[in-house]
């Protein structure tokens, strides 16, 4: 039996129920489905940045999609720098955008 003919039930990566999951980015509410990254929920709600640089303030959102490029950091529940590619949502995540400054130099 090819994969094409899997019933919906037996299809181990589409299965037939999915719990959705609700988040918030800044205050406003997405949705997703249980087993999406926080990144993808919210890219498929169109947002495409969530962050600023700290040098020239450019903005930044998915980039490499793969955890290496830190590109993607938010606020998760009060917890600072979390990858949003990353991190699985879970229904009712607070997520807030990162944006920080670099340190002052001292003289
Ligand atoms: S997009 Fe590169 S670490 Fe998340």
């Amino acid at each position: 039996m090819t994969a094409r003919l899997l019933r919906p039930g037996d299809d181990p990566i589409r299965p037939a129920q999915v719990d959705a999951v609700e988040i918030t980015l800044d205050g406003e509410t997405m949705r997703g489905v249980q087993g999406q990254t926080i990144a993808g929920i919210v890219l498929a709600s169109g947002v495409l940045s969530w962050r600023r640089t700290s040098v020239d303030g450019r903005p930044r959102g998915l980039f490499c999609g793969i955890g290496v490029c830190f590109d993607c950091l938010v606020i998760v529940n009060g917890e600072r720098d979390v990858r949003a590619c990353q991190r699985r949502a879970v229904d009712g995540d607070a997520v807030a955008s990162q944006h920080d400054r670099l340190p002052e130099a001292s003289a």
